[in-house]
């Protein structure tokens, strides 16, 4: 019994495991997914910074094109560098096994990784990276400890230190003030990131607003259809409150004699 127990608790450690890995506080993002110029912004940004090393093969150029309303000579010219045809699936060349060698883990591919990780996952994971100078490529992730990845939108964002540094005390969802004087009431924090000015070329904002756009994009891959679903549901919910009114006129006749 004391076996079958010890051996229970070992099966659902690594649930808790896993948990863990978790447990920093993700920043919530709202993505629109009618919104196509942010859609076709954030397409450019995984054109330009992510297909290096991460493709989306479950998806064609010429579907995306078609959704985000790009016309076909624009995507052919701007955003396939691999001179790969419209009818293509956004495939990489890079080899997996390469991959594994250059950066001690595979790039996975990201068609579905809104659908796994979740959209607020993806854009705090995505504006997380700080410099480590003990990681191999010096950069670490608060988000994804120890990763892989180098922080390819550094250049955007700037550069990123994680330490201590005054943050506003919030109580129940409000910011403190001083009853007195009116200043901030501030605490010292140890786990904060921050970003040097002026080392990137995208303001605070603006850099947000490249992730958030570049997460929107990677959200409609996950689940193109969903628009169309949204849609459709929007025409089965009318039509069953039609019919409910026909349904209802119909019992009544029918039941008319009955009593
Ligand atoms: C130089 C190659 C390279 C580039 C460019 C790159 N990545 Fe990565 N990425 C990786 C590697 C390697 C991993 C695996 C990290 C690990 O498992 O430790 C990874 C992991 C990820 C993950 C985590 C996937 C998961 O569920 O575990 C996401 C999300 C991701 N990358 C998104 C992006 C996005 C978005 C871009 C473009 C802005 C990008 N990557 C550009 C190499 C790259």
């Amino acid at each position: 019994m004391k076996k079958q127990f010890a051996a229970l608790i070992l099966a659902i450690l690594p649930a808790f495991s896993f948990a863990a890995g978790t447990a920093v506080e993700l920043d919530k993002v709202d993505v629109d997914l009618a919104d196509k110029a942010a859609m076709q912004d954030g397409l450019r940004t995984f054109a330009n910074y992510c297909m290096g090393c991460h493709g989306a093969r479950f998806q064609r150029y010429e579907r995306v094109a078609r959704d985000l309303g790009i016309p076909e000579e624009v995507m052919l010219e701007n955003i396939i560098f691999t001179g790969a045809k419209i009818g293509d699936h956004m495939k990489i060349g890079m080899r997996p096994e390469d991959a594994k060698v250059w950066f001690g883990a595979a790039p996975p591919d990201l068609t579905l990784v809104a659908r796994v990780r979740g959209n607020d996952w993806l854009y705090s994971y995505l504006r997380s990276f700080y410099e480590d100078p003990s990681r191999p490529l010096g950069v670490n992730n608060t988000v994804f400890p120890n990763v892989g990845m180098p922080n390819v939108l550094a250049g955007l964002q700037g550069r990123q230190v994680f330490g201590c540094k005054q943050v506003q005390v919030v109580e129940d969802g409000k910011k403190q003030y001083d009853p007195l004087t009116g200043a901030e009431i501030t605490h010292e924090a140890c786990d904060q990131l921050t970003i040097l000015p002026k080392t990137g070329t995208l303001t605070p904002e603006e850099f947000d607003e490249k992730v958030k756009n570049l997460v929107t994009f990677l959200a409609y891959s996950a689940n193109p259809v969903k628009l169309e679903s949204q849609r459709v549901g929007g025409y089965v919910l009318l039509f069953l409150a039609v019919f409910f009114v026909f349904a209802y006129l119909l019992k009544r006749e029918y039941w008319k004699d009955v009593h």
